[in-house]
């Protein structure tokens, strides 16, 4: 969806003003497709510590190999939340209630949460649809996502009955006993920002600095922290069980959404749609986007991960670790055939290769370590997968998946 960069070329002392939208990937003539091609490589163990030694007990990897795991990613490949030089208040305003959002099925909440501290103040939206025939609080499923809550996308389908604009199934959700809440990715912080003088990070700034370090949050730390900070609201809605929050993204927001849910264990959940590189997809199979290619977006990830720019088998992760820090959780991936950008076949192994974290917690792995056909989704896990025939999008098929997957976990249906 925002895989358009827009390239503004102005030619200065001229009249003519020369503005392109395409693709970066468009540009390139060196990206791998082809499976035969893939390097041979191995994956770092994620049941082996930092020191050598295995990891074979829940205790073990709870309080030992766990923590390492975190600080690797927070260290190397997103970058930390900095603590910030003062307390930052949080208070949540109800900006506006709609008790009678379609046909009075649903109650819609714009909420705005203020942070503030001596540094400065920062806000941003989040909505949260409610199923007014609920009698006791709900498990919500909380999009990290590209929607500004101030544009059309949340009104009704005209052409889709029980859809919002954006494609999300809000008349399922409510009847089938779910929230919805919509984070809005880009109020404290830009999609692909560069000053990072806005938005949240001022209140982050020790007196002098003006840029996060090269260990500190990139763009996707930020994003999820927002998520973090919906769930702390939720958290004072009586209408929600903030205890069954399943978060969720596609694309940019489907790798916000595993690190955020890794790194935060309050969220149930986590479901994450053609999230690819920098999300679940395996870093050290290069097939599709790469590393350096994902770090054209200049801080997606923090200035650390750009030190891996090609050299993709010196990272002491992989993104099968990633995952497997939301164990023992249920975590969903979700693939489009012709999404072979996002490398979909890389994405399946990591959840594969999570499968032994899951497993020593008790948990179960996918049943199966070959890629599934199209359209045979891996549900009776505790790692949920499945490849839908397409591309780049969330569809109506990809919800029933994760409704599906939902209601086994969070409703024990
Ligand atoms: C670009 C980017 C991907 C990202 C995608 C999106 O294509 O390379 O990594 O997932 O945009 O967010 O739609």
């Amino acid at each position: 969806m925002l895989r358009k960069i827009i390239f503004s070329v102005v030619a200065i002392g001229f009249t003519s003003c020369v503005v392109f939208s395409r693709e970066l990937k468009e540009f390139d003539n060196d990206v791998n497709y082809d499976e035969a091609r893939i390097p041979r490589y191995d994956l770092p163990d994620p049941l082996v510590t930092a020191e050598g030694k295995p990891v074979t007990t829940a205790d073990q990897w709870r309080n030992i190999r766990r923590p390492q795991i975190l600080s690797l990613f927070a260290s190397f490949i997103y970058g930390a939340v900095p603590v910030p030089p003062d307390p930052i208040a949080q208070t949540y305003h109800v900006i506006k209630e709609d008790k009678s959002f379609m046909g009075g099925k649903v109650t819609k909440l714009d909420v705005s949460i203020r942070f503030k501290n001596r540094k400065g103040t920062a806000e941003t939206h989040v909505l949260v649809f409610l199923p007014n025939k609920a009698k006791e609080p709900v498990p919500a499923f909380m999009m990290l996502s590209f929607d500004n809550p101030r544009g059309g996308s949340f009104n009704l389908s005209s052409s889709r009955k029980g859809y919002l604009r954006n494609g999300v199934p809000l008349g399922q959700l409510v009847d089938q006993g779910y929230a919805y809440v919509s984070v809005y990715h880009g109020d404290l912080v830009g999609h692909n920002e560069v000053s990072f003088s806005g938005g949240i990070h001022k209140l982050f700034y020790r007196d002098g600095q003006s840029f996060p370090k090269a260990h500190e949050w990139g763009v996707l730390t930020a994003n999820g922290w927002t998520g973090m900070r919906a769930l702390d609201y939720l958290e004072t809605n009586d209408r929600v069980d903030a205890s069954r929050v399943a978060v969720m993204g596609h694309s940019k927001m489907g790798k916000a959404t595993l690190w955020a849910a890794a790194q935060d264990q309050r969220f149930a959940m986590a479901i994450s749609a053609q999230s690819g590189c920098g999300g679940a997809a395996l870093w050290r199979r290069k097939y599709g986007e790469t590393m350096s290619k994902l770090n054209r977006f200049p801080h997606w990830l923090s200035i650390n991960a750009r030190k891996f720019n090609d050299h993709e088998d010196d990272l002491p992760v992989d993104q099968h670790m990633l995952l497997s820090l939301i164990a023992p959780r249920p975590v969903y991936v979700a693939s489009g055939t012709a999404d072979t950008w996002a490398d979909p076949h890389g994405e399946f192994q990591s959840a594969n290769h999570a499968g032994p974290v899951y497993k020593l917690l008790g948990k179960k792995p996918l049943s199966t370590t070959k890629l599934p056909s199209p359209n045979q989704p891996l549900l009776d896990g505790d790692i949920g997968y499945h490849i839908r025939t397409g591309g780049h999008s969330v569809e109506p098929y990809d919800w029933q998946q994760f409704i599906k997957f939902a209601d086994r976990h969070l409703q024990g249906k």
